[in-house]
């Protein structure tokens, strides 16, 4: 059974989704855990991102498992916001042993080329820069421990298989590829492992609002499948935590570099 009691968990966009279910999964088997989010609007996104309430939500949910929880807000562009965060950590819990980065945007051009310079800037600077960001302010943090960690990042079934009209997102996610590999290779001497899950398409707030059910409905024109069908049915966030807290146990514990593909089987055809 995986057993977390003891170890320190920052979760970054934990306000809710795949953030949240991660957040309280870990709170679960006794990590305690910071969770983080910008909680406000996202300039120049087509549908909403978390609030407040929906970070206090999440702060509530993991109380009411039995776990300990305190929250910060942090855009994951901002590496002074995320230190503190990573401050918090270390005087409310004692230290920092895993790290989960996971916030993310999404947004659906007409077609990768025709993405505006916005677009492109917002989806590198947070999913790209943020994960960096989260990583450089989070390793010295775990390094101080001397025990060890894990670092999970969320990426996308779009660094598995090509995904048209969206080449910002998938250019983002395949650049965390890259950075979980170098990573993974300098910090194995101190036995902190950095791996990616590769969700496929999972039922959250990214997925189902009316921008991104508009994309499904209209670009199917484009040579290749956009949301690539699931030949089971779609998932869920905790899917994706469940993959995420094994990756965080000692179950896990000579897995690194490595990526998880949590797809049902959609990137198999
Ligand atoms: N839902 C899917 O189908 C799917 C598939 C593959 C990958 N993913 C990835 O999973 C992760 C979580 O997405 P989700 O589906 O739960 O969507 P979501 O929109 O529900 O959650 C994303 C969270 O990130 C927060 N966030 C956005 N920008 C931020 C910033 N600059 N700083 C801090 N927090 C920020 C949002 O407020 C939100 O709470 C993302 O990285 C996404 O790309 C999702």
């Amino acid at each position: 059974m995986i057993d977390l009691t003891g170890q320190v968990a920052l979760v970054t966009g934990a306000a809710r989704g795949i953030g949240r279910a991660t957040a309280v999964a870990l709170a679960e088997v006794g990590a305690a855990v910071v969770v983080t989010d910008i909680a406000r609007q996202v300039d120049g996104l087509t549908y909403g991102t978390a609030t407040g309430d929906d970070l206090a939500s999440t702060v509530a949910a993991i109380e009411t498992a039995g776990g300990r929880a305190v929250s910060a807000v942090v855009d994951v562009r901002d590496h002074a916001a995320l230190v503190s965060a990573v401050e918090q950590a270390e005087s409310a819990f004692g230290g920092l042993d895993i790290v989960v980065a996971n916030a993310g945007v999404a947004s659906w051009p007409t077609s990768t080329w025709q993405a505006t310079p916005e677009q492109w800037q917002t989806m590198i600077d947070v999913v790209l820069t943020g994960t960096w960001n989260t990583c450089r302010a989070a390793i010295p943090a775990i390094l101080r421990t001397g025990r060890g960690g894990s670092i999970v990042m969320v990426g996308s079934t779009a660094a598995v298989k090509p995904l048209p009209t969206i080449g910002h997102y998938a250019a983002a996610k395949n650049g965390l590829v890259g950075l979980l590999k170098s990573l993974a290779l300098e910090l194995a001497a101190a036995s902190i492992r950095v791996n990616a899950v590769h969700p496929g398409g999972t039922g959250t707030e990214m997925t189902q609002n009316p921008a991104a059910e508009h994309w499904q409905a209209t670009a199917h024109g484009v040579a290749g499948a956009l949301e690539l069908p699931m030949p089971i049915h779609r998932m869920e966030a905790i899917d994706v935590a469940y993959a995420v807290r094994w990756l965080c146990s000692s179950e896990a514990r000579y897995i690194t570099g490595a990526q998880i593909v949590l797809d049902a089987g959609a990137t198999l055809q």
